[in-house]
């Protein structure tokens, strides 16, 4: 059966800047005996474009619809992801157009298989490098292709292991640029399959020796096109690093400093996306070492392609992954739970403060947030966080990463059929005509079916008034919004003035508010100009928070405008709360 999605690639699918994809892997012979439905199912496919997804967690019955733009189901292989996805975007690289496919999801999920591929079925970064060494037959047009990794923010080469890690410098135009990453010139499938399993290899032992590295770095293979010396564009393939959720895998040590710094250059990402699928002006780059990397790659026309990669076995990790992609999606979002009408709302910015926290390490914090939300928890006891788990699907069911052999990738795709017609290609980059290639026949869509679309017609249906679409609650800058009490309403702001007849306690309490108000005023004030110096001498912040704050200067002149702003610092609402009663405290001294 033919994945569901939108058209294949067509002229809406080429103009959007991000696409976000789903793919749910088959289950594995391990899995098979206690597996009955995969934990996300297909509802429908919207005729303007994009499908609506279930997931339903089978011991609570729990379940949430999102939208994406394509679902790829079991039983899709990876090569009809190309076709609908990848295949569409190599023509542009020709052009000078960068493209970005990455494969997003928990360790286990299927991304390594997807990017990678196995012997017999081979994955996205072969198939692209086939298609586009197919494309520079006959024409002046040559390739070359770079592979490093990203392990706790530091960059590492892949295809000619340095000593020490590559430093990463901004260019003139802002772009970080990898310095002494090696370009290696491929002419045939065989040379790329050479390189590319020595870097497989490499990436499994790379630089600190433990087993399961590959899953904790971010693997950046690059194909570069260039016609007579001058570069024309590139195709990135990422294979992420496997988000994780510290609480249930109850890491520790170097594996919690390890998947926070995963976490963050994940939530990073998923922001940069978000903020380009909603045209924003600023889109936020410097947040990680990954999207300072992939700038010239990402939006400002590039075209790019996420694959949310899911287990079917796990739904709370798929629940988090496809939160995580949903929110990066340019459709507007909503889910509705089958349950109770527990808020989108808490859900989505439970998970982001979550990932938010995590990323920071905030273990405590973590913790704490069931605090933070128990006036929301206690009328919603079926909420993500809160709900009590069978033990069965509590402990995580892992699944060993899948570990390639670099060596046995090397037989795959040497097929000389030209997967993308020639006419694709640029006339200026001909060298001569060649024969007329075997033209492509792309997979059809799946049609939408009655059922899927009265399924669909009620999962548009008015949302219940306490459900307020995704997209409005989360802040312009697409960070993580911190919880504060309620602000004080603004009526009571000046009710000194507006409110003459107001009895002499009213007007002490608005007095009491005003000083509230002016303090909060100077301290964010304070925030936005004040040199590292001065930054570090205030309660709260640190060394290592003064040079964050002084990078999200340089993003945006004044990124602190209200109290919810200290959230992308990683300050909780207790610590804001502390900080200015301490400060408040302070003047009477
Ligand atoms: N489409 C698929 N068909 C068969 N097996 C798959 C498929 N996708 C993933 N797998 C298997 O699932 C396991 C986990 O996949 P892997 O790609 O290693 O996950 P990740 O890279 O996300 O950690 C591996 O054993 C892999 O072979
Ligand atoms: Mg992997």
């Amino acid at each position: 059966m033919a994945a569901a999605s939108t058209p294949a690639r067509s002229s809406a699918h080429l103009s959007q800047p991000v696409r976000v994809v789903l793919r749910v892997r088959p289950f594995l012979s391990s899995e098979a005996a206690s597996a009955t439905a995969p934990c996300v199912s297909l509802l429908g496919c919207h005729p303007g474009g994009g499908v609506t997804v279930q997931l339903k967690d089978q011991h609570t019955s729990r379940s949430e619809q999102y939208k994406l733009d394509a679902f790829f189901r079991q039983e899709d292989s990876v090569s009809q992801i190309f076709d609908q996805e990848v295949r569409a975007v190599i023509p542009s690289i020709f052009e000078g157009i960068n493209a970005t496919v990455f494969a997003y999801g928990a360790t286990g999920s299927g991304k390594t298989y997807t990017m990678q591929g196995t012997e017999d079925f081979p994955g996205l970064i072969p198939l692209a490098a086939s298609t586009i060494l197919a494309l520079c037959t006959g024409t002046w047009c040559s390739v070359e292709i770079s592979y490093y990794e990203v392990y706790m923010e530091r960059c590492y080469d892949l295809l000619e292991p340095k000593a020490k890690e590559i430093m990463a410098l901004d260019d003139k135009d802002g772009n970080m640029q990898l310095k002494g990453l090696s370009w290696v010139p491929v002419r045939s499938m065989e040379e790329f399959q050479e390189l590319y399993s020595i870097g497989v290899q490499r990436r499994k032992v790379a630089h600190t020796g433990l087993n399961d590295v590959s899953s904790r770095s971010h693997a950046v293979l690059s194909l570069r096109v260039s016609s007579t010396d001058v570069v024309k564009g590139k195709l990135n393939l990422i294979d992420l690093a496997g988000s994780e959720d510290n609480k249930r895998t109850l890491n520790e040590g170097i594996r919690l400093q390890e998947s926070s710094k995963i976490n963050q250059s994940l939530f990073a990402l998923s922001n940069v996306i978000s903020a380009l699928n909603k045209n924003e002006h600023r889109i936020p780059y410097r947040q990680s070492k990954l999207t300072r990397l992939l700038r010239d790659s990402l939006g400002g026309g590039c075209r790019t392609v996420m694959i949310a990669c899911l287990n079917p076995a796990e739904y709370q990790e798929s629940a988090n992954t496809v939160s995580l992609a949903a929110r990066s999606c340019h459709i507007e979002n909503f889910t509705s739970s089958s349950k109770q009408e527990t808020p989108k709302l808490k859900i989505d910015m439970e998970a982001k403060l979550r990932a938010w926290l995590e990323s920071k390490g905030k273990t405590k914090s973590i913790q704490r947030m069931d605090g933070l939300f128990s006036p929301i928890a206690s009328k919603t006891p079926l909420s993500v966080s809160h709900m009590k788990q069978p033990t069965s699907s509590r402990i995580p069911c892992r699944v060993k990463a899948m570990d390639q052999d670099g060596g046995k990738i090397k037989k795959i795709l040497f097929d000389p059929v030209v997967h993308v017609p020639t006419e694709n290609i640029p006339r200026e980059h001909r060298q001569t005509e060649v024969n007329t290639p075997k033209k492509v026949v792309l997979p059809s869509v799946t049609p939408c079916n009655e059922k899927h679309e009265a399924s669909l017609r009620k999962a548009l249906s008015p949302i219940s008034s306490n459900m307020v679409p995704v997209e409005q609650q989360i802040p312009d800058n697409g960070n993580c919004p911190v919880l504060l009490e309620p602000q004080t309403p603004i009526e009571k702001r000046n009710i000194v003035e507006e409110t003459p007849g107001a009895t002499p306690l009213e007007r002490f309490n608005a007095l009491g508010s005003n000083l509230k108000e002016a303090l909060v005023q100077q301290y964010l004030d304070l925030l936005n100009v004040a040199n590292k110096e001065e930054l570090q001498q205030l309660k709260g912040i640190g060394a290592r928070r003064a040079e964050y704050i002084l990078e999200l200067r340089e993003d945006s002149p004044k990124p602190f405008k209200t109290l919810e702003d200290l959230g992308n610092i990683g300050l909780s609402s207790k610590q804001i709360r502390d900080i200015l009663k301490k400060t408040a405290t302070g003047i009477f001294k």
